[in-house]
């Protein structure tokens, strides 16, 4: 039979096939995107790009879900934040330890973790699940990298973020970078978990899906 939607061909696709196409990943717009009315921009990047939103929800987070929801527990990961936030001082001739009394990656990654903690319940956040075609990378690569002043324009975090981590961590603010969006695979499936549990899901096909993804010829 002549396959002419994209849902015929995902009758038959093998289930590895299957889940990159329809990948889910967890996202989510920060206080400063919400309060600074950049919703509606953000999401449009991710429709636009052909990905589909399938959950979503306005939300102030308590300090015990920002908590879950960076792993705050993991030395290595709390390490790596630290490491993250001495990019770029060797461009300014600086190092960690005249700008931040110390380069200990540990001890940095944790006043780091602390700023993050509070700027995240600074205000509403828009969680999101989005789904499509390697969602995780797709996502991430509309986001950014996670210093704005590092971002390329044409990203979220590049067009209408900047900020870097010599001047916050200085001030002893998070870095407002607008918009999160899951890492990996392991990391989008705990934090949909996270964000969403058991609540509702959407699936639904859009009208681009048949000439997006399928050979409709
Ligand atoms: P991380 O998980 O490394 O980045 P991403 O959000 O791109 O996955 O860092 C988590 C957040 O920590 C990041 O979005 C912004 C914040 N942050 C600071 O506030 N100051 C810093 O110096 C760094 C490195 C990160």
């Amino acid at each position: 039979m002549a396959k002419n939607t994209t849902k015929d061909y995902d009758a038959e696709l093998n289930k590895t096939v299957f889940n990159i196409k329809h990948q889910r990943t967890f996202c989510m717009i920060k206080p400063d995107g919400v309060m600074r009315g950049l919703i509606g921009e953000i999401i449009r990047r991710i429709e636009k790009a052909g990905l589909k939103v399938v959950a979503m929800k306005m939300m102030l987070p308590t300090e015990d879900l920002i908590k879950k929801h960076y792993p705050t527990s993991d030395a290595a990961w709390v390490a790596r934040l630290g490491s993250k936030a001495k990019k770029g001082l060797a461009d300014l001739s600086l190092t960690a330890k005249d700008t931040y009394g110390t380069d200990d990656e540990k001890l940095l990654g944790e006043n780091v973790l602390k700023g993050l903690i509070q700027y995240m319940q600074s205000g509403p956040v828009v969680a999101m699940v989005v789904e499509g075609i390697q969602a995780i990378n797709m996502v991430r690569k509309l986001a950014g990298p996670t210093l704005p002043f590092m971002a390329e324009m044409g990203t979220i975090r590049g067009d209408f973020s900047v900020d870097s981590p010599v001047v916050a961590n200085v001030e002893g603010r998070s870095i407002h970078n607008l918009f999160h969006a899951s890492e990996n695979p392991v990391e989008a499936e705990n934090e949909i978990k996270l964000w969403f549990g058991g609540e509702i899901i959407c699936d639904y096909s859009l009208g681009s899906d048949d000439i997006m993804y399928c050979k409709h010829y």
